[in-house]
């Protein structure tokens, strides 16, 4: 009987101080930084600046192609029609227009961004080429404010280390993503120091896959046939 009491007791007081425990520390934050970073970290890895919209000039430079391969990628991303897709970070619609000449009529492109200035630019090229698939939505900096379980693949091509919450979007992207959806990061290779792009706007394929650790996906495949870039494939479970 004795000994009933004391696991009760145990147990009573273990439930307590779980209760008590405070949130987990996600986030830290340095005074000492680099100048391209916004001085928070995320598993030992710093935060870039948010590329703002007066810079949009520069994703639709004319030697993209050339310096990146920007088809090669649509072509390894294996769309089709009528899938619903979502292009996370659009910018300008860089990656958006094609996409949504890719999945045709019957699918649709939700263009993502957290900038209203990048979805006015989308909006009137959708108005100009008369593009009626593509559907732009405002997010926060933790909501990519998509619908849950609808989504069949999410690019996000030089966006993932700009994220300021990356654990909380990538939370409700997995969400929105459909059973089996694909989860595809598209980053400047950090181990590769010819890369012409400053260094908290690369990152390492090691790193990608250590901060989708606490997500309920899994690695599926890494491509390294781009000039520049990584093009990382999660699934989600
Ligand atoms: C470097 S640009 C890349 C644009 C586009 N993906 C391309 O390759 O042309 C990064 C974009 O991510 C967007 N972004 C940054 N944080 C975001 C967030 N929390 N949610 C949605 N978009 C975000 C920025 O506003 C910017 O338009």
């Amino acid at each position: 009987m004795r000994y009933c009491w004391t696991l009760f007791i145990t147990l009573v007081v273990a439930e307590e101080l779980v209760a008590a425990a405070p949130p987990p520390i996600r986030y830290t934050y340095r005074k000492i930084h680099d100048p391209d970073g916004i001085g928070k970290f995320y598993m030992g890895r710093e935060i870039a600046w948010v590329m703002g919209y007066q810079g949009a000039d520069w994703l639709d430079r004319p030697e993209r192609e050339k310096e990146e391969h920007t088809s090669k990628l649509l072509k390894a991303l294996a769309l089709k029609p009528g899938m619903v897709v979502a292009d996370l970070g659009a910018g300008s619609g860089y990656y958006t227009f094609p996409m949504a000449q890719l999945v045709g009529p019957k699918g649709k492109v939700y263009a993502v961004d957290v900038q209203q200035e990048m979805l006015d630019i989308i909006k009137r090229r959708m108005r100009a080429r008369k593009v009626e698939n593509v559907l732009p939505v405002l997010s926060t900096e933790t909501d990519p404010k998509l619908p849950q379980g609808k989504i069949d693949l999410i690019l996000m091509v030089d966006v993932y280390h700009e994220l300021s919450h990356p654990y909380e979007m990538v939370r409700e992207m997995v969400k929105a993503l459909k059973p089996g959806g694909l989860l595809v990061f598209v980053e400047y290779r950090l181990e590769d120091p010819n890369v012409p792009i400053k260094l908290v706007h690369k990152m390492s394929e090691k790193q990608v896959i250590r901060e989708m650790q606490p997500h309920p996906v899994r690695h599926l495949k890494t491509l390294d046939t781009l000039p520049w870039q990584h093009v990382i494939f999660f699934e989600k479970e």
